[in-house]
């Protein structure tokens, strides 16, 4: 992680947050531990718990608490498990919240409620835990700034994308050792993670059906080649689902009983909301696990569907999540972010903010030329015609 090598090289002459405590929930995996280290390197005291029951990587947990970091994580915590996790990270009194899903801020809103006046800000990673975000912003109920890193274009259009893209179908392959060349793969949701879901099934052979709500993402999916149906049609012609939507009830009874013999179910979106569980579990009359992640059903009619990692996001959970070269660029974005709500304190408003323009653009720029990728400049002349109307 080249970029995110640079910013702890100056953090660690300039300690930006000497004296600060950041406190974190993510997935718990290799690159998340590199960004721990990076923020303790600029003298912060980092505490932090994953962001999901099957995403923390159990040999990286202990690494990185060896290291430095109070570390509250391992793989299958329970819900229970995961609010004690969530309060002994706020237990240490963070001064900046490094956030997956919201969920530190969610705790720190409805129980810890003392914390609110202390923090500084957060820094949010994903689109599940922006939209909680905003959803406090728009009731006025946020207690502090919030920088949306999630949606700056060095995150979104490479992690979300390629990074969800590639590691969703990595995480499927790893778990059913099947072809995916030929099969129906059926993708819910046609946004950045939906897109590089259906991009690499393409790349690999399969057919492609996506399943979307908005008129004009279900038209880009259609113009890009991928059939748009309903899930009501998709769930009949499927042989692999995948859902990426961020929303709920994606895939419901009604879908199952429509499905063939041998569906695969699997969701990448970043809760387990997304494939109804509860409802497959009540229609099947047998369940058993028949490989690591991969959970069979049989149901009344003798049809067996299998859902993967619990319907947990696949690829953090049967695969090593996102590669570290857009890891670095995220994570980049993560650190710039808690160093740009030290440096603004005071001044930003009870908001969500996007990443500075600025700041994306020169994580883009770090990246290129550590990666050895020359690009052109715009001369003077070239600057005077995109200016001017005449
Ligand atoms: N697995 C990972 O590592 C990973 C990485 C990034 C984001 N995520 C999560 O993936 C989810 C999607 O993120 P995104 O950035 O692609 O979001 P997005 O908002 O760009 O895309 C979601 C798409 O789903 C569509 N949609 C919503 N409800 C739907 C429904 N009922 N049926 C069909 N389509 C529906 C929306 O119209 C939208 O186009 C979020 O939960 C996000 O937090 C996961």
């Amino acid at each position: 992680m080249p970029v995110l090598g640079k910013i702890r090289t100056r953090f660690e002459k300039e300690r930006p947050f000497q004296g600060l405590t950041i406190g974190m929930c993510m997935h718990l995996e290799m690159k998340t531990a590199v960004l721990g280290q990076v923020l303790q390197a600029g003298g912060a005291k980092v505490a932090i718990t994953g962001s999901n029951p099957l995403s923390t990587q159990d040999d990286v947990a202990a690494a990185l608490a060896a290291s430095g970091p109070s570390v509250y994580a391992w793989r299958g915590v329970t819900e229970s498990e995961h609010q004690e996790n969530l309060s002994s990270v706020l237990a240490h009194r963070p001064d900046i919240l490094i956030d997956d899903g919201g969920e530190l801020s969610v705790t720190v809103h409805t129980t810890i409620t003392d914390l609110k006046s202390k923090i500084i800000g957060a820094c949010e990673e994903t689109t599940t835990g922006v939209h909680r975000y905003k959803a406090m912003e728009r009731e006025r109920v946020l207690a502090y700034p919030v920088i949306a890193v999630n949606d700056a274009y060095t995150k979104y259009l490479f992690d979300s994308q390629h990074g969800t893209g590639q590691s969703a179908l990595e995480g499927i392959m790893r778990a059913t050792n099947m072809l995916i060349a030929g099969k129906t793969v059926v993708v819910a949701g046609y946004g950045w993670v939906g897109r590089g879901i259906a991009l690499r099934a393409k790349g690999f052979g399969a057919k492609v059906v996506v399943t979307e709500v908005d008129p004009i993402r279900a038209l880009e999916a259609a113009m890009e080649g991928y059939q748009v149906m309903t899930m009501s049609s998709a769930a009949k012609v499927g042989e692999i689902f995948v859902t990426a939507t961020g929303c709920k009830d994606i895939i419901v009874a009604e879908h199952f009983n429509k499905m063939r013999d041998g569906a695969i179910l699997a969701n990448s979106g970043h809760y387990d909301v997304e494939i109804d569980v509860k409802s497959l579990r009540k229609l099947a009359i047998a369940s058993k696990a028949v490989r690591y992640n991969v959970e069979e059903f049989t149901l009344a009619d003798q049809k067996r569907l299998y859902l993967l990692a619990e319907g947990r996001l696949v690829n953090l959970a049967a695969a090593d999540g996102h590669p570290a070269e857009v890891m670095d660029m995220s994570f980049a974005n993560q650190a710039l972010a808690a160093e740009y709500l030290v440096k603004n304190r005071g001044k930003l408003e009870r908001r969500v903010y996007p990443v500075p323009l600025e700041m994306d653009q020169q994580i883009a720029r770090l990246w290129l030329e550590v990666h050895d990728i020359a690009i052109d400049a715009l001369k003077d002349e070239q600057q005077q015609y995109l200016k001017s109307w005449r």
